[in-house]
């Protein structure tokens, strides 16, 4: 039986967080970190999914099967199963068997990769022909549909486009890209890992989509013609003070107006090789994700304080949905065993956990291995 095996890359993002939902840019790039699945096809109509991490299975009797399962790791698959069978029917059956790198719940995306290996991988068995960006849009469906958050377009988008040693910016809004080399000259990117997921991070991610919707209706009430917070500043914003009586609403605005902003200049000053500056906006943003979005948590905040005067560390945040997960640093490559040493011995003492850290590499997207 013909079978075969992709792989999708989770991602790091360098600046624009919380901000793929709110029509803004965002510049993000995949990592070498994957979930890989292989799939054949059968002689009936039955779905058999394993876990290979976890040694586990499900086996699903037929197409109208297609439910929210107790089995977490299975709902990223069904749910990616669900979006094809609302447009193509399949003439049979699969056995699909999945695995992966990608640290869950590091703000590494590793739900994303899985959605993103199954739509590729099933876009290709059954040569359905579905363009990429339609495979992006159907793997977010499904983090909606069977995940329950209402995520934006960032992770799917970089786990089926990414490029290798490029970043990409993306437009949320016109979904139009341009990739560009990161260089870092003899700076790298290192990620720590807080090691901690909040239980509130799926349902504040969602409270916070609403709040800014929110926001946006009360600022159109003022000036109807605009579209999203790209058209909005600051002062337009403070002329509205008296329509956005939350003053949560009013903090989630002013973080987003920024930060789409700061994005802008951040990728000039990347185009341009300034990573002093764009380090020193990363602490910008993770300080407006900490103190306005309030997507941030001690552990978090430990790990952006303790490199803040470290001079060979350019720039430093928390980065993904929040709430736990990694932060991003661009640290001196010479430096780099010395700062996980100093950072390792910081978090222990003040959470009592041992602190990981990844050396991450840019790598392609989405891809048929075999
Ligand atoms: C999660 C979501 C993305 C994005 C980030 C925050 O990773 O899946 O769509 O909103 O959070 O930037």
């Amino acid at each position: 039986m013909k079978s075969i095996t992709v792989k999708a890359p989770g991602r790091i993002n360098l600046i624009g967080e919380h901000i793929d939902y709110n029509h803004g840019f965002v510049l993000p790039a995949a990592i070498n970190k994957s979930a890989i699945v292989s799939i054949s096809k059968r002689s009936d109509q039955q779905i058999h999914l394993t876990a290979i991490d976890i040694l586990d299975e499900l086996i699903i009797e037929s197409f109208s099967d297609l439910v929210i399962q107790e089995k977490k790791w299975a709902n990223y698959i069904i749910g990616v199963i669900a979006q094809f069978q609302k447009k193509h029917s399949f003439e049979v059956g699969f056995n699909l068997a999945i695995t992966s790198d990608v640290p869950i719940g590091a703000g590494l995306s590793s739900s994303a990769a899985i959605e993103c290996a199954v739509a590729y991988g099933l876009n290709e068995l059954f040569e359905l022909g579905i363009d990429k960006m339609e495979l992006a849009f159907m793997a977010q469906k499904a983090e909606h549909e069977f995940a329950g958050v209402q995520c934006g377009i960032m992770d799917q988008f970089a786990s089926i486009f990414g490029k290798s040693d490029q970043v990409v910016l993306l437009d949320c809004a016109s979904m139009e890209f341009e990739y560009f080399p990161l260089i870092l000259t003899d700076y790298q990117i290192v990620l720590f890992d807080t090691g901690v997921k909040h239980a509130l991070a799926n349902s504040e991610y969602n409270t916070r989509k609403f709040e800014c919707e929110k926001g946006l209706q009360l600022i159109q009430q003022q000036h109807p013609h605009i579209k999203s917070f790209r058209e909005v500043s600051i002062t337009m914003l403070e002329a509205c003070i008296d329509k956005i009586k939350n003053a949560n609403i009013y903090k989630r605005c002013k973080y987003v107006i920024e930060e789409i902003h700061r994005t802008m200049e951040a990728t000039k000053n990347l185009k341009q090789n300034d990573l002093t500056s764009f380090g020193e906006k990363m602490f910008a943003t993770h300080e407006g994700l900490s103190l306005l979005y309030e997507v941030s948590c001690p552990e978090l905040d430990i790990l952006v304080n303790a490199v803040k005067d470290n001079t060979n560390v350019l720039g430093a945040r928390m980065m993904g949905g929040g709430f736990g997960g990694c932060t991003i640093n661009i640290i001196k490559q010479t430096e780099i065993q010395q700062v996980v040493h100093e950072m390792s011995t910081i978090y222990k003492a003040q959470t009592g956990q041992d602190l990981k850290h990844y050396e991450v590499q840019i790598v392609s997207g989405a891809q048929v291995c075999s």
